[in-house]
């Protein structure tokens, strides 16, 4: 089977190649073989390939931190799924053929469901959630802002945001979203610059922003922290720039801003395997229902490894490249 190998750290699309492998084999009584229908590029694997995530493991490793699969066999204690169900995956490893991994570890999804939106159901809409959810008590009516809103996760905090009532601020780079970003909800859309938190104020009535969202680091990461109110928190949970970020003290010492951060894992694992599965039963329901849903640009084979990363590293895309292992999407 195909299976996409990095041998060293460094550029993603020259040190990843599309390498033949032995099979997984067949299940043992507790586990789960299914074929790897699609998986997307994310900037966390973008970060693994270059050596830069917090996960390093001993070379030659394969990345992939999600993806969708339809079942091809199951152990004789594995009663959730059977074959021919469409899961996603809570392990790594996922740009490859085939898989082997523990019942547990797959999680059903709904039949029907669109497989491109199924292979970008495991990380970005619950951290949108989880983000919204686990950090400050929204009421209707509330503000958040964010950056990177054009991204996955920030176009559906914009949606799972205006589900909830609440009000958004968007920062992004380029100008010419902000129609599409109003068209999922979003109520402002902002390009970020030097006097974002003067221009906020200027467009929301200088209203109390009770959480910022941001993904960018550096400076980037005090803009959001400067636009947010008295005592407000701000979530970092990516760093698009690769800097750590840079926030003015006084926010701290005189407003009482609360910086802090979010990993989707840490704040699964504060949960039972029951809700887990709710929450992925949840959105997965959403993905079905058409309400959340993430654009892809491009779907590539995984033989064409190399050109799918050098593109998912350009900006400006219309969405997610994708790639389909097993030419089923
Ligand atoms: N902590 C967690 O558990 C967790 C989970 C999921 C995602 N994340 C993080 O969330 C972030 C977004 O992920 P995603 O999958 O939603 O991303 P994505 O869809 O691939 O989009 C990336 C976004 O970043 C913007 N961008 C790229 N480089 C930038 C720069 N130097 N300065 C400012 N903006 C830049 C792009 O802007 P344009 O649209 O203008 O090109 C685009 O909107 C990433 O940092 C990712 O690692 C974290």
């Amino acid at each position: 089977m195909k299976q996409v190998l990095i041998e060293r750290y460094g550029t993603p699309w020259e040190v990843a190649r599309c390498a033949e492998v032995p099979d997984v084999g067949e299940p043992g009584a507790d586990e789960v073989v299914f074929d790897v229908l699609a998986f997307p590029i994310n900037p966390a694997d973008m970060s693994f390939c270059r050596g830069g995530y917090r996960l390093k493991p001993p070379l030659p490793a394969t990345p992939g931190a999600e993806c969708v699969g339809r079942v091809t066999a199951v152990g004789s204690a594995v009663t959730h799924v059977k074959p021919g169900d469409l899961v996603i995956n809570l392990q790594r490893e996922n740009w490859t053929q085939r898989r082997r991994v523990k019942g547990d570890d797959a999680i059903p999804l709904p039949k029907g469901i669109d497989l491109r939106q199924a292979a970008m159901v495991r990380i970005n809409p619950p951290t949108a959630q989880l983000i919204l959810s686990d950090f400050v008590e929204l009421k209707e009516g509330d503000w958040v802002i964010q950056n990177v809103a054009n991204s996955a996760v920030g176009r559906l905090l914009i949606v799972l945001a205006k589900q909830r009532g609440l009000r958004t601020v968007n920062v992004v780079r380029r100008a010419d979203l902000a129609g599409e970003l109003k068209a999922l909800g979003a109520d402002l859309v902002i390009v970020d610059g030097d006097d974002l938190a003067a221009r906020v104020a200027a467009v929301t009535g200088s209203a109390a922003i009770k959480l910022g969202v941001e993904a960018i680091g550096g400076a980037a990461t005090g803009r959001i922290v400067d636009s947010v109110a008295t005592d407000a928190t701000v979530v970092h949970y990516g760093s698009m720039s690769g800097e750590d970020p840079k926030v003015g003290r006084s926010n701290f010492v005189y407003r009482g801003v609360k910086l802090t951060g979010f990993m989707l894992g840490r704040f699964l694992a504060r949960r039972s395997p029951e809700k887990i599965r709710a929450i992925y039963a949840d959105l997965a329901g959403q993905v079905m229902a058409g309400t959340l849903s993430a654009p892809v640009d491009t779907v590539y084979p995984i033989e064409k490894i190399k050109e799918a990363l050098a593109h998912a590293d350009k900006g400006g895309r219309n969405g997610k490249i994708l790639v389909s292992p097993n030419g089923q999407i």
